[in-house]
């Protein structure tokens, strides 16, 4: 008769437990402060293996080619755990931030050059939810994902990463259905095959970009006067300026090649659409997915800014395990962004008493009735 399940062998605790041995393998002459450093770590590493899991299921249900209402739950359930999990590793530097700067002294030269630069999850992240190369900081000549084609040698781990970043590097990125299924929202009732459709959207677009002028006029107005702007003329090429930058985006015409400007258009229409009447119905659902996505490239700015300010604390200024600049390095990838539109829309949305009228209400309503 087969034996009752139980506890420890369901979750292998043999092997688990006996997984921190560092370089030696052995962690009966280990210090306490380097068991700690690898328990942290490797808690890091099951929350991206997670992650990765419920990012990859949220990017499967929002990639198929129509995504009906039914669909929206499961992709904000998914993110939702993902968010939560993000949230989680963020406090979880508090932990790591028992190790003084001394305490890890003790044992850091052993480690050189071998740093969390050669997470392979954390790069699986990055670039499943589709970070551009271009905007990818490299030290010196060191590309990160090169870098750890060129370290992976042949051990176990070493095989698993370069297959890991291979096999990630084919996937679709998350920001390519996101933008696939904005592309296909419908934008004051109009879908994307309808005929006029691409008049329907510039027509949205022009009508918006007309009330945003009315808004910086008013706007204007009550700064110079509540200001006595010594140089009203400034602020008026402020105001312009933005006025200029919020219609490129919108109209896509800072897009090359011209091509593919109607598309991100339709894209960009979206997201402001979506933002603007997120209070009807029909919107309710894409406008949580969007949220979530926010919310999502917010917690991996934070992670990376709470990471590079517990690595102030434990080591300063002085030069990474891996040979980068440290602390200088890590500030700077602070300002890689995925998920751009969806930050650049919050720069000209409107009060809700200035949006254009919605036309086709109906079309947004509930669907029950
Ligand atoms: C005492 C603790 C830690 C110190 C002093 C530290 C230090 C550093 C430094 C200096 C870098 C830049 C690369 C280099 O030159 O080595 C780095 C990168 C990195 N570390 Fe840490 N780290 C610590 C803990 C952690 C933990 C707990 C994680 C969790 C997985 C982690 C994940 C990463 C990742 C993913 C990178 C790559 C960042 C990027 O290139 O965008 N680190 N770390």
């Amino acid at each position: 008769m087969p034996s009752a399940p139980t506890y420890w062998d369901y979750l292998q605790l043999d092997r688990l437990l006996h997984l921190q041995g560092g370089l030696e393998g052995d962690e009966q002459d280990m210090l306490a402060n380097e068991l700690h450093f690898i328990v942290v770590h490797q808690s890091f590493e099951l929350w991206f293996k997670l992650l990765l899991r419920e990012v990859r299921l949220a990017r499967d249900h929002l990639g198929q080619p129509t995504v009906d209402e039914e669909t929206i739950p499961f992709v904000v359930q998914h993110l939702r755990r993902v968010n939560t999990i993000l949230r989680h590793a963020v406090a979880q530097f508090e932990v790591m931030e028992t190790l003084t700067p001394q305490g890890f002294l003790d044992f850091r030269d052993k480690l050189v050059p071998a740093s969390g630069f050669q997470s392979f999850q954390m790069r699986e992240i990055e670039i499943l939810m589709g970070l551009e190369e271009a905007q990818r900081l490299h030290y010196g000549k060191v590309d990160p994902i090169r870098h750890i084609q060129d370290t992976a040698h042949d051990t176990p781990a070493g095989r698993l990463a370069k297959e890991r970043i291979d096999t990630v590097r084919q996937e679709r990125t998350v920001l390519a259905v996101l933008n696939d299924w904005l592309a296909r929202t419908p934008i004051q009732g109009s879908r994307p095959d309808d005929d006029g459709d691409d008049a329907v959207v510039v027509g949205f677009l022009e009508e918006y970009l007309a009330r945003m002028r009315e808004h910086h006029g008013a706007s204007y107005e009550r700064l110079v006067s509540a200001l006595e702007v010594s140089e009203p003329e400034a602020m008026q090429r402020r105001f312009e300026a933005t006025y200029d930058a919020a219609s490129s985006w919108l109209l896509a015409t800072d897009v090359q090649p011209p091509e593919a400007q109607a598309r991100v258009r339709r894209q960009r229409a979206a997201a402001l659409f979506i933002e603007s009447y997120r209070e009807l119905p029909l919107l309710s659902w894409p406008r949580l997915l969007i949220d979530l996505i926010v919310e999502m490239e917010e917690q991996l700015v934070l992670w990376r800014h709470r990471h590079a300010r517990m690595v102030e604390r434990t080591i300063g200024r002085r030069v990474g395990t891996g040979g980068s600049g440290g602390v200088d390095y890590l500030d700077k990838t602070g300002a890689y962004r995925v998920f751009r539109d969806l930050w650049a829309v919050r720069t000209v949305l409107l009060p809700r008493t200035r949006l254009p009228e919605l036309r086709n209400p109906d079309f947004y309503a509930f669907t029950a009735t």
